[in-house]
This record gives C-alpha cells, sequence and structure tokens, in this order.
C-alpha cells in the first residue's frame, strides 16, 4: 500500500513536471448535496498526458453524492481531452418525485464535452411526460448527428428491459414524449455551448397503456421524418405506441412510409392505425405495405402495433416514416376522370418529373396525385380496363409527367394480319392537364412477323442533324432482339417517309417537347400493323413532296450499321417528275472484316439497270432517276471500330426542268484512314484474282460456301427458310466492278436480283445479309475459318429468295454437312479466335 503511494507520488511528480510549462488554470470547487443524488465522473475521453491535480494527479475524478471537492488541470485546455458525465438518479416509486423543470446541476462545473444522464425509476402504474420547451425536437437516424452537436436521447426501462425511443436534435417539432414506468433520459453538451437549461420538464400522468405516446405539433408547412423505437433494431414484441400530430385545421397532412420492414407474426398482426378528424371508421387501420393516408385536415394519431412473434425466427418490425404537411391545393377538390375502361393492355404512370430515379429531397414542397381523396402518393399507376377520377395534391402541375405505355401483340399472323392498330396517345391521357413525358408502344410478335408503320396524313420525317424536328413530339424506334437492339431512328411528323417496315420486336416512343402536347388537338396519325416477314431490317417506303429536300441516313447513327445488317428504301417519282440523288460522302468509309459492304440502287423499271458500289469504291455520283428506285445499304463487318453510316438526300423536280434540278448526294460517315482502306482494297482485289467463288442461292438448311468448311443453319422453320448466300462478291460482281460507272446490267448466271415481282422487292440481295451478328472475328484472308454461325438462331439471311437452289448445287454438294452433326469444332474454333 505504502508502496504504491509511494509510486503515485513519484508517477505524479514525473506527470506534474512533464506538464510544467503549461499555464496553471483556474480551479473548480465541485460540492453535491446527498440529497440531489447525483454522481459528476470527469473523465479523459482522448489520451492525453493532461491530467486532474488534486490531492494527487490522476485521470478520472469520481465526485460522489455529499462530495466536496476542489481541483484544476495539469494542462490549459482539458476541454480537448476531458468528458464529464453527471448521473443524477430520480427515484419516484420510493419517495416523491421532484417534478417540474430539470436543471443542469451542480454549477460551476469546468467547461468540457458532457453528457448528463437522468435515470428516473417509476411505477408502470402511472405515465412519466417529457415536455421540451419552445424549440421542440427532431428526431434523427442511428448515425446521424446534430448539427449544434446537442443530442438528447431517451430510453425507455421497464423492469430490466430497455427501449430506445430516439435520439433526437434540438429545433424541430417534438414537443412532448409520454412513457410508462422508468426512463433513462441522456442530453449531450459541447463543451463551447454554454447551456443553462436542460431545455424540458418532467411531470406526472395517467397511464398511457402502451409503450411511448411522441406528439409533434406541425404549426406551419414543413415535414418530419420518425422512426419506432430501437430502430433500425426491431420494436418491441407486442409493443404498442402512439404518435400524435397537432396541426393547425388550416392545413394538410400526408404519411409517407418511406423504409419499413415486419416480423414474422406467430399470433395478431402488424398494423397502423389512425384516428382522423372527421373520418367515419375510425379507428382507420393499415398495413404497413398500404399506401398511407393523405391530405388529412388537422390533428390526428397513428398507433403501431406490434404482434406476438415466431420464438424461432422473430425478424425485425421496424418503420422510418415522414409527415408532410402543407395548405390544401386549389386544385383538391377537383377531380379528373380517366377513363381507361375502353383501352386494352395499357399502363398510365403519373408521377413527379425524375421520378423513380430521383427522391425529391424531403424539404421539397411535395405534390401527390390522389386516386381517392385520401389515398395519394408521388407516383399513381393506372391500367386499362377501369375509370379513375384522380386530383392532384401538388402547388405546381407542371412538376407532374406522365409516362405511359401500351402492349401490342402478335404471335400468329392469322389473327392480326388484317388489323390496323392506330398508334395514338388516348384522349384520357392528353386531356389531362399533366405533361406526357413519354408514351411506348411495345410491339411484340414472334420471328416471322414484321411489323409495318404507317402516317398517311402526317408522313415522317427522319430527324437527321441537316433536318432536326422541330414539332412538339416525335418517334423514336427501336428495334430488338433478345440479343441485339437496332435504334431504328427518331421520326417525327411532316416528312417524306410513307411506310416504315421493320423486324424483331419494336418499341415506338412518342416523346413531347415544350408544353405543347398538353393540347390534345395535335395531330397524330400513326397506324401499325403485323405483316408477314421481309428481308431486310428496315424497309422505308418514301414520297418526296416536289422541291423539297429529304433527308435519309442509315439506323443506329451515330454508331453505325450493325453487321451484316441490311436495309432499304424505295422512293416514289411521280411520272411527270425526276429525283435527284446525292449521297453526303463519297465514301462509305468503312473497310470491312468479314464480307462486303455494298450500295445498291435500282430504278424500279423494267430492264432498269443496277448500280452497285462496294464499300473499297467510290459511292455514285449525284444523279437523276427518272423511276421510283430503290436504295438498298448492306454492311459487313467492319474492322475495329469503324462505324457504317451512311446519308443521303432526295430532292424531286419537274421532267422539262430537269437542268435546273440541283442533285446532291448527303455524306456517309465512316472512320477510315486512307492507308487501312488501300491495304484492304489491294488484298480483296488480289483475293479475286487467286479465288474466283460463286455466289449462291439457296432455300436449303444448309449452305454450303465452296472451299470454305462448316455449314450454316437457318434460325427459322425449315419450310420457310430463304436463305441466300453471295460467297464472293468478285464473281457476281465481277464485271461491274471492271466498270468505272458501275451503270451495268446486273445478269449473271446465278445472281438475279429482280426476278421477283416489280415493286416488291428492293434491289440486290447484299452478299452478307445476316439477320443478326456473326459472333466472329476472323479475317477471311488469313484464315479460311467457317463463315456461319453454328448457333441455330444466330443469324438469318435477309433475302427471301427460291428455286435457285437447283442451279448451284455444286457449290451445295460440296461441302454438306449434316445438320444433325453438332458443329463442336467449330464452335471451339470460335472461343479461340474470339
Ligand atoms: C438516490 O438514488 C438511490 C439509488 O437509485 C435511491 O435509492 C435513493 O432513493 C435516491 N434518493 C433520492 C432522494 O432520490
Ligand atoms: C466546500 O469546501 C470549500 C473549501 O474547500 C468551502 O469553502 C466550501 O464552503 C465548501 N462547500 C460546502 C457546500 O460545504
Ligand atoms: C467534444 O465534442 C466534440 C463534438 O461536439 C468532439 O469533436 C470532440 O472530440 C469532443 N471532445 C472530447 C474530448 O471528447
Ligand atoms: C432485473 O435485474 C436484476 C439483476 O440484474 C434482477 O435481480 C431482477 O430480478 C430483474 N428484474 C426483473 C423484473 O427481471
Ligand atoms: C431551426 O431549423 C430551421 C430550419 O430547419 C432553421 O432555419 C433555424 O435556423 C434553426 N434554428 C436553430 C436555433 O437552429
Ligand atoms: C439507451 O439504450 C441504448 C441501447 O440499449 C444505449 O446504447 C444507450 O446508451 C442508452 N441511453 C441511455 C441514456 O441510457
Ligand atoms: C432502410 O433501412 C435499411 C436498413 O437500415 C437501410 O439499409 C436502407 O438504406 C434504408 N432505406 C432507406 C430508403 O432509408
Ligand atoms: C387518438 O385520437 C383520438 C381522437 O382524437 C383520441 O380519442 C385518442 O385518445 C387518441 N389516442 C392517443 C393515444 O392519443
Ligand atoms: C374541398 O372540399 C372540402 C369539403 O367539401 C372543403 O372543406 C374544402 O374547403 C375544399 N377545398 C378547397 C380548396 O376548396
Ligand atoms: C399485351 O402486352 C404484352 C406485353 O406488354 C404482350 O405480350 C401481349 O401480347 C399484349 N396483349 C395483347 C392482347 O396485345
Ligand atoms: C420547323 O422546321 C420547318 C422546316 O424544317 C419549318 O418550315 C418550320 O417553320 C419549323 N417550325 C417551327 C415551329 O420552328
Ligand atoms: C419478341 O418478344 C417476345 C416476348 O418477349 C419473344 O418471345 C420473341 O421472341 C421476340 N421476338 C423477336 C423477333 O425477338
Amino acid at each position: 500500500m505504502a508502496a504504491g503511494r509511494a509510486l503515485a507520488a513519484l508517477l505524479a511528480m514525473l506527470l506534474a513536471a512533464s506538464a510544467q510549462l503549461i499555464p496553471r488554470e483556474a480551479s473548480f470547487t465541485i460540492s453535491l448535496h446527498k440529497a440531489d443524488n447525483t454522481t459528476v465522473t470527469i473523465k479523459l475521453g482522448l489520451q492525453s498526458n493532461c491530467r486532474i491535480r488534486m490531492k494527487y494527479i490522476m485521470s478520472e475524478l469520481k465526485i460522489k453524492p455529499g462530495d466536496n471537492v476542489t481541483f484544476d488541470f495539469t494542462c490549459g485546455t482539458p476541454e480537448k481531452y476531458f468528458i464529464t458525465e453527471i448521473q443524477k438518479n430520480i427515484d419516484c416509486v420510493s419517495g416523491p418525485c421532484p417534478f417540474g423543470d430539470v436543471h443542469l446541476y451542480p454549477p460551476g462545473l469546468p467547461r468540457l464535452n458532457s453528457t448528463y444522464i437522468w435515470d428516473v425509476k417509476a411505477s408502470t402504474k402511472a405515465g412519466l411526460e417529457l415536455k421540451f420547451s419552445t424549440s421542440w425536437l427532431r428526431q434523427i437516424e442511428p448515425g446521424e448527428t446534430c448539427p449544434d452537436a446537442v443530442s438528447y436521447n431517451i430510453n425507455s426501462s421497464i423492469d430490466n428491459a430497455t427501449v430506445n425511443i430516439g435520439t433526437f436534435c434540438r429545433n424541430g417539432s417534438v414537443s412532448r414524449i409520454k412513457l410508462l414506468g422508468g426512463v433513462v433520459l441522456s442530453l449531450h453538451l459541447p463543451w463551447h455551448l454554454p447551456l443553462t437549461t436542460s431545455g424540458f420538464n418532467i411531470a406526472s400522468r395517467a397511464s398511457i397503456k402502451r409503450l411511448c405516446i411522441i406528439e409533434s405539433i406541425l404549426k406551419r408547412e414543413s415535414s418530419i421524418t420518425l422512426m419506432s423505437p430501437n430502430y433500425p433494431l426491431g420494436f418491441p414484441e407486442d409493443e404498442l405506441m402512439t404518435w400524435q400530430f397537432v396541426i393547425p385545421p388550416n392545413l394538410r397532412a400526408s404519411v409517407f412510409f418511406h423504409n419499413y420492414s415486419l416480423s414474422n407474426c406467430e399470433r395478431k398482426e402488424e398494423r397502423v392505425e389512425y384516428y382522423i378528424p372527421g373520418s367515419p371508421s375510425n379507428p382507420e387501420v393499415f398495413k404497413l405495405s398500404d399506401s398511407q393516408p393523405a391530405n388529412i385536415a388537422g390533428t390526428f394519431n397513428m398507433s403501431l402495433q406490434g404482434c406476438d412473434q415466431d420464438a424461432q425466427n422473430p425478424g425485425i418490425l421496424r418503420l422510418l416514416f415522414q409527415v408532410v404537411v402543407q395548405h390544401p391545393q386549389v386544385d383538391e377538390n377537383v377531380t379528373h376522370l380517366v377513363d381507361l375502361s375502353k383501352e386494352k393492355n395499357m399502363t398510365v404512370t403519373i408521377h413527379v418529373e425524375g421520378w423513380p430515379n430521383r427522391t425529391p429531397l424531403m424539404s421539397e414542397p411535395i405534390c401527390l396525385i390522389c386516386k381517392d381523396p385520401r389515398t395519394c402518393d408521388r407516383a399513381l399507376t393506372l391500367t386499362s380496363g377501369a375509370v379513375y377520377r384522380i386530383s392532384f395534391l401538388c402547388k405546381d402541375l407542371s412538376q407532374l409527367r406522365i409516362t405511359a405505355e401500351k402492349g401490342i401483340g402478335c404471335m400468329d399472323i392469322r389473327w392480326c394480319q388484317k388489323k390496323i392498330y392506330s398508334l395514338s396517345v388516348p384522349k384520357a391521357i392528353t386531356r389531362l392537364p399533366i405533361r406526357l413525358h413519354k408514351f411506348n408502344w411495345k410491339l411484340l410478335a414472334t420471328d416471322m412477323i414484321n411489323v409495318e408503320i404507317t402516317s398517311p396524313s402526317l408522313k415522317l420525317q427522319q430527324h437527321v442533324p441537316e433536318q432536326r424536328c422541330n414539332t412538339s413530339y416525335s418517334y423514336s424506334i427501336v428495334s430488338a432482339t433478345p440479343e441485339t437492339e437496332l435504334n431504328v431512328g427518331v421520326f417525327c411528323p411532316g416528312g417524306s417517309i410513307e411506310k416504315i417496315q421493320m423486324r424483331n420486336n419494336i418499341t415506338i416512343s412518342l416523346k413531347t417537347f415544350g408544353k405543347g402536347f398538353i393540347n390534345e388537338s395535335i395531330p397524330q396519325d400513326l397506324k401499325m400493323s403485323f405483316v408477314p416477314h421481309i428481308k431486310d431490317e428496315c424497309i422505308f417506303t418514301v414520297s418526296p413532296n416536289p422541291k423539297a429536300k429529304v433527308y435519309l441516313q442509315t439506323p443506329n447513327s451515330p454508331y453505325g450499321l450493325p453487321p451484316y445488317v441490311s436495309i432499304s428504301w424505295f422512293i416514289t417519282v411521280p411520272g411527270k417528275q425526276t429525283a435527284r440523288l446525292k449521297f453526303s460522302k463519297d465514301r462509305m468509309g468503312i473497310a470491312c472484316e468479314t464480307g462486303r459492304a455494298f450500295v445498291n440502287i435500282k430504278e424500279e423499271t423494267p430492264g432498269a439497270e443496277e448500280i452497285v458500289r462496294r464499300e473499297d469504291e467510290l459511292l455514285p455520283q449525284p444523279r437523276n432517276m427518272l423511276h421510283s428506285f430503290w436504295v438498298n445499304v448492306s454492311n459487313c463487318r467492319p474492322v475495329d471500330k469503324e462505324q457504317l453510316t451512311l446519308q443521303f438526300w432526295v430532292t424531286l423536280a419537274d421532267k422539262q426542268l430537269d437542268l435546273g434540278i440541283i442533285l446532291a448526294v448527303v455524306a456517309g460517315a465512316g472512320v477510315l484512314t486512307v492507308i487501312g482502306l488501300t491495304v484492304c482494297c489491294v488484298k480483296k482485289k488480289k483475293k479475286k484474282t487467286q479465288n474466283p467463288m460463286v455466289g449462291v442461292y439457296n432455300d436449303n438448311v444448309n449452305t454450303q460456301m465452296p472451299g470454305r468448311k462448316g455449314s450454316f443453319r437457318k434460325g427459322r422453320q425449315n419450310n420457310e427458310s430463304h436463305v441466300y448466300a453471295v460467297i464472293d462478291d468478285a464473281v457476281v460482281y465481277g464485271h461491274l466492278l471492271k466498270e468505272s460507272n458501275g451503270s451495268v446490267s446486273p445478269e449473271v448466271d446465278v445472281y438475279r436480283p429482280f426476278d421477283g415481282p416489280i415493286g416488291s422487292m428492293p434491289p440486290s440481295p447484299p452478299p452478307f445479309s445476316f439477320r443478326k451478328d456473326i459472333k466472329r472475328s476472323s479475317n477471311p484472308q488469313e484464315e479460311p475459318l467457317p463463315l456461319m454461325d453454328i448457333d441455330q438462331d444466330n443469324y438469318t439471311f435477309a433475302h427471301q429468295k427460291s428455286g435457285q437452289s437447283e442451279d448451284n448445287g455444286d457449290a451445295n454438294k460440296k461441302d454438306k454437312r449434316d445438320p444433325s452433326v453438332p458443329l463442336l469444332e467449330n464452335k471451339e474454333r470460335d472461343g479461340l479466335v474470339e
């Protein structure tokens, strides 16, 4: 003992010596009355050499009831290191309860971060009420801190169980908390805030028969966020608690549950119950998953009821919610009739702009959409087949948007072929005073059924940089298979495109710009029908207005046409007029890695010449077309990073004015260096002379590239399959390639592009017009890999041709493969190549 003291004294001397440079601070005298039942502990909150100096030097000082001590610190800034804990036990069970204002006792404490703890023991037969002074409190989530570092933490303690009622900052709307039995309340004060009062008083109240009642007073437009006790942990089993909201009768309150989870109930159901003034059915009972009541006039209360939980797997009942108080909206009693009873397969969502990606700040005035006067939310989805009466609780309806979607499906052409569907926004939607953001038509069909859209009275304009859409709405069209997506383009009314035929599943999105579309008088005229299979990815039928310049562009700009995709335009030229066609660039601007890319132009008249250009050739010069004509663009797989984008324009003029016509062609956008192009040309030409190949039209299952291993399989039904393969352009187009002007008759023995009924078929089938991407990156020049993909569904050829396979049996027989033999070898090779 003596040795210990000596050691302590030595240590104290050493410490004092180490602190000798620090000026000695004023000393503190704390005197605690026995009856106050208060204990003060001053201790190190952070490691430091600074010490408390009394008779001895120490790092912690505990002052008990009845003590009278004087001390100082060995350093000048003890607030940096020391904290104070002041604990007062109040026993309301065995003695009279000291009700009234709660003081910060004792006086004269050093200014340190302090935590005052009031531990009140009370009988569960009576209620205790904590009443906060006028700045009131605001509940914060666990982990959140208060801006002024002043916080209250309130625990309820019944018997030995502690329930954390919550942590609160000053400056909120929680005015009173009533509890049953004991309470442990702590007040944390930072050293720099000279607070003189605790900010609350304690009173005794009649038993509340529940865990607690939290009262909030919301005097003006505001919002409050509250949490269930113990949040985010579980609300006690089978407990009941109530929140009371005192709201002036001229304001409206709406409740939103932002975060909740349910426990596993064995008996009873977890629920919330509302007492709403004027409601004929109090209490109104809701599930936590329900949309909670909105637009409540004046004061109301809400109770949370737990259940008997499954002992093995109790789960967690918790709730974080918000109450928003605002003035009644001018329009609150205006209901809008939305009649969707005659619509089919449609959903209409009315929502705040940016929903659901942007959650509005809690402080923003909210906009609510109501299904009935008290069922309101930030978003409301209506489905077809019903009539709705909706209203808006919103100061500014321009914050709201409508997003709608309609599905139209056709799985058997016999049921849909004759039908014409009108793709227009129903009046039920255009009549609402809400801006239409987007209306999507989802057109779903099987592989063999394609989609045709027409705009008979308005006709469509393609949105291109040279000719931008400036209408109040536009259509964005996307065609998709489960694997690929092709952005057909953006179109608006008032152009020259009469018809677009497309493959795959199509999504047409009407998007609006500005306020224009609110007016239901804006004309819409888009018709859709399902048509049998078409040969190209897209076919545009264009009938230009006289004198207007029509700009047209390949789909998927600026990312370029996908590999092997073929697109056609049919441009009608009235008898008395001529059309001038000009490409925007003089080259396609790509080099092919696999296959070849072509531009074919052909007038629709018997014996017309076909103009064919390959990717390594110059595009045709501006030219006059005397008859309606086809333009076809088909892509190869370009070398890395190169994209095929072609643009051209067409103008019409009277025939007699031929000389005055301005003809121009718009440019192809591609990325290719001159060197790359040259190299490619050299290689291709070389190969052309060495390895002549034959074009094949085939509607058998397997078509073979002469001299190349592998086979390909169709992605469609055998009997409907139209597989077409041109093996080497050098042979098919050989004679054409020698022509400098490219205007040669295309009559080559195997290759007969226009033998169908005139007008039904675009010009020359492109050599490689696959339906879907071929997943391959091999270079046919370097390595004669199989050209065809083995995956059954990976591609289909674009051309519909039949009855020609017999002519080229040679090519076919040479390497015919049993389609049932798995092409494992190829697959492995693919893997290696990629
Ligand atoms: C002081 O606290 C103790 C322990 O909680 C208690 O037994 C005693 O009654 C209290 N005294 C007063 C005056 O509250
Ligand atoms: C506490 O002690 C100081 C002297 O150390 C004395 O002056 C003071 O009166 C005492 N206070 C009480 C309440 O006993
Ligand atoms: C005192 O509280 C403040 C925050 O209010 C904190 O930054 C500081 O570290 C605390 N000091 C000690 C010694 O705990
Ligand atoms: C509370 O805990 C104490 C000891 O920790 C125990 O003696 C007492 O029985 C407990 N009370 C109840 C009601 O569980
Ligand atoms: C209380 O909060 C409001 C806004 O929430 C703020 O404007 C005001 O300054 C705060 N008052 C205090 C004393 O912190
Ligand atoms: C309240 O209870 C929680 C958890 O049981 C505990 O962390 C916290 O310190 C308690 N607060 C008071 C003031 O006792
Ligand atoms: C809901 O609570 C969980 C658990 O505390 C948390 O991870 C999640 O972020 C919360 N969500 C919201 C929207 O507050
Ligand atoms: C809730 O409000 C109703 C009606 O104002 C009232 O009768 C009831 O006592 C309240 N309940 C609580 C727990 O405050
Ligand atoms: C809406 O109707 C209710 C009941 O009919 C009425 O009390 C309220 O004043 C009306 N609100 C407005 C803004 O006219
Ligand atoms: C309704 O739409 C779905 C897809 O949204 C589609 O599969 C279905 O065929 C459509 N029904 C009708 C009758 O068009
Ligand atoms: C839209 O553009 C066309 C030409 O493309 C022009 O004639 C028309 O005036 C424009 N309309 C508006 C509203 O700008
Ligand atoms: C279109 O979508 C439907 C349903 O998702 C699917 O069954 C069908 O194969 C798709 N059609 C095409 C051509 O991808």
